[in-house]
């Protein structure tokens, strides 16, 4: 069974507490994307589940997300029935982009067809959520929607669902630990001198220059919390976005807790002509992406 596992962006990100359990509340709008991994799943002898890749940058063992979530079904439906997991893999990792969340997701909708377990989608994403917060975003199986508790509660954006938007992505050669800039975040959130920005419009001010297409415009409310934080511990990426502002681009963001960068682009036109543009530079990879 070969299934595409798509990456997501972040187009408005905003951190409103730390909680008891130690995660972060969070308000989100997830894009989901075309770039995308291929992962490929076969019954095998023998009871385990194992996992191979291209990449030599994911974990094989149980620290990857897909190997987690194949576990998870095997155990809970008892499944003796072995399995072998092949990854191969185009998203960056570490960037952002939510590649691992997105390949346990693939995992477990996967399974649900191939083991026959008939699992409603409400079901897969209780499971998803015990993976990982971005996991349950792509069991929902919807370009847009938004993201709340953790980012594991979603809502699809009924209003967006034919939209669609070109973006250049650029990920800077650096991989970045969420926690770690979570961590940073609480830091910084009680030192004013930190300025951690507060969003100057709402997500759903954002959702609706999307749809009546505005994006362009300098205040359509493109938004991400955790952006300054991650710039603060990595300033190097600061320069990476003025070097993109300086080319040109509109609409620059970093997606979840970076270090991926996107922009907005109005036409494919224009994406075709960015993405050659861009594509020379060292110190980053560059795609050319749209709303999948
Ligand atoms: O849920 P996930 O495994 O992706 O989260 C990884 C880590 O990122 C968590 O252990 C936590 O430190 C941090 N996190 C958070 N608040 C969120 C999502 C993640 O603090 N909403």
């Amino acid at each position: 069974m070969v299934l595409h596992s798509y990456a997501k962006l972040n187009l408005y990100l905003e951190v409103l507490n730390k909680r008891a359990d130690g995660y972060h509340n969070i308000k989100t709008l997830f894009e989901r994307i075309d770039l995308a991994d291929k992962i490929t799943l076969n019954p095998t002898a023998g009871g385990k589940t194992t996992i191979i890749s291209n990449s030599r940058l994911i974990p094989k063992d149980k620290k990857n997300f897909a190997y987690q979530a194949a576990e998870l079904l095997r155990k809970e439906y008892r499944i003796s029935e072995g399995l072998r997991i092949h990854i191969e893999k185009n998203i960056p990792v570490g960037a952002g982009l939510a590649g691992g969340s997105s390949n346990a997701a693939s995992v477990l909708m996967g399974l649900n067809k191939l083991w026959n377990l008939r699992l409603s989608r409400s079901k897969l994403a209780g499971f998803a959520a015990r993976i990982g917060s971005d996991v349950p975003f792509f069991v929902h199986d919807a370009p847009f929607a938004y993201g709340h508790g953790r980012g594991e509660k979603i809502s699809i954006v009924n209003s967006l669902k034919s939209r669609r938007l070109w973006h250049i992505l650029v990920v800077p050669n650096l991989a970045v630990s969420t926690p770690s800039i979570y961590r940073h975040w609480d830091l910084l959130k009680d030192n004013k001198k930190a300025r951690l920005t507060r969003p100057k419009l709402g997500v759903k001010i954002l959702t609706s220059s999307i749809r009546k297409r505005l994006v362009l415009s300098s205040n359509s409310g493109f938004y991400n919390g955790l952006e300054i934080v991650t710039i603060k511990k990595y300033p190097e990426l600061n320069s990476i976005k003025n070097q993109l502002r300086n080319l040109g681009l509109k609409a620059i963001l970093m997606s979840g807790s970076g270090p991926a960068f996107f922009s907005i682009i109005a036409s494919r036109k224009e994406a075709v002509r960015r993405f050659k543009q861009l594509k020379g530079f060292r110190s980053w990879r560059v795609f050319l992406t749209k709303t999948r």
